[in-house]
């Protein structure tokens, strides 16, 4: 039997951190059941019970009820495939009306591969949005409402997914099995790297030792309105800046000044300014010689860093 789209769901969330109690709170919000929150601990899974007003709360997947409608699993992803193998020996559930997923960014379908072979439809479901570990699930849901979800799985697997998807009020994305760790890379630019380049930003804000203490007030006009420019047309066009104009000199100074004050984030500037000057060739925007007088002076930077690093 297979589960209509139109009715309510009978959800259990397997996992109670972060990731868990923020999708099953937007699925309560749009009219879901969590009928089930298990856990490693009792107290994770009691205060994510408490978050999705869900009673049944444990640290055994034998409290899953027979019917279940659908598995998400959002414990770390080393714990997975072990949590796959061991729903996939509960005698009780009725695995051909069990769609079960995971969280995951790294892994694909094929990690539920032990449900998959007692009947249940399974699919990866991983919400493209950063869940930082030192906020609370209050905190975050207002930022996942509306994401979306990389997804891999059979043809059935992915209608169950985009369904899934609307009830918690985002869409999907298709991933290609094969390019999993790829788009998971992606990710990481989308998040992890902006928040180092912004530390980077931080941390040269505290060596100029200005009058303002906080780095963000100052900055956030110009990290917004590049931002900005970027949804509204492309980062090829929202491209400004030395380099972008072949500003040699300029960008000479800045390297000089980088290695008199912060030698350390040398190599930061060598890679994102040659990334730059690609953007500013697709642009059109610097002449080949300018952009090979730049070229020379990034490597002088990078075989003066490699030389003081065989020193040190
Ligand atoms: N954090 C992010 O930004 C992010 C973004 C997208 C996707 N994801 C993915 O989402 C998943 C969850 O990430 P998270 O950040 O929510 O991690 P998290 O806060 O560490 O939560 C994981 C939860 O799983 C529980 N757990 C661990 N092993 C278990 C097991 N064998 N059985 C049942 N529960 C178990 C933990 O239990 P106790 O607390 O009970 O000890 C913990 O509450 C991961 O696969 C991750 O890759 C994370």
């Amino acid at each position: 039997m297979r589960m209509k789209s139109g009715r309510h769901w009978n959800i259990a969330i397997v996992g109670a951190g972060k990731v868990g109690t923020v999708l099953g709170r937007l699925l309560v919000e749009n009219g879901q059941r969590i009928a089930c929150v298990v856990s490693r601990s009792e107290s994770s899974a009691r205060k994510a019970g408490k978050f999705l007003k869900c009673k049944r709360v444990s640290t055994s997947l034998d409290s899953i009820p027979p019917t279940i409608d659908v598995i998400f699993i959002s414990t770390p992803h080393g714990a997975i495939r072990t949590v796959a193998n061991d729903l996939a020996r509960l005698e009780n559930l009725e695995f051909a009306r069990l769609s079960a997923c995971h969280a995951s960014g790294m892994l694909t379908a094929d990690a539920l591969e032990p449900l998959r072979r007692r009947g249940a439809t399974v699919f990866s479901f991983h919400p493209l949005q950063t869940f930082p570990r030192d906020f609370e699930p209050r905190d975050i849901v207002k930022s996942v409402r509306g994401i979306y979800y990389g997804v891999d799985g059979s043809l059935a697997a992915l209608k169950m997914a985009k369904l899934l998807a609307r009830k918690v009020g985002g869409k999907v994305i298709e991933i290609n099995p094969e390019m999993r760790a790829f788009y998971h890379a992606a990710c990481v630019v989308a998040s992890n790297h902006i928040t180092a380049m912004l530390s980077i930003l931080e941390s040269m804000f505290q060596t100029l030792c200005t009058t303002e203490k906080k780095f963000y007030p100052v900055f956030k006009p110009i990290v917004n309105a590049t931002l900005n420019n970027i949804e509204f047309t492309s980062p090829t066009k929202a491209l400004s800046g030395p380099v972008a104009r072949g500003g040699v000199e300029t960008v000479a100074d800045h390297f000089a000044s980088i290695e008199k004050y912060r030698p350390d984030l040398i190599p930061y500037f060598v890679s994102l300014s040659l990334e730059t000057l690609k953007l500013a060739e697709s642009k059109g925007s610097v002449k080949d010689v300018q952009a090979a007088a730049l070229r020379t002076l990034f490597q002088s930077y990078l075989k003066k860093d490699s030389q003081l690093q065989v020193k040190h």
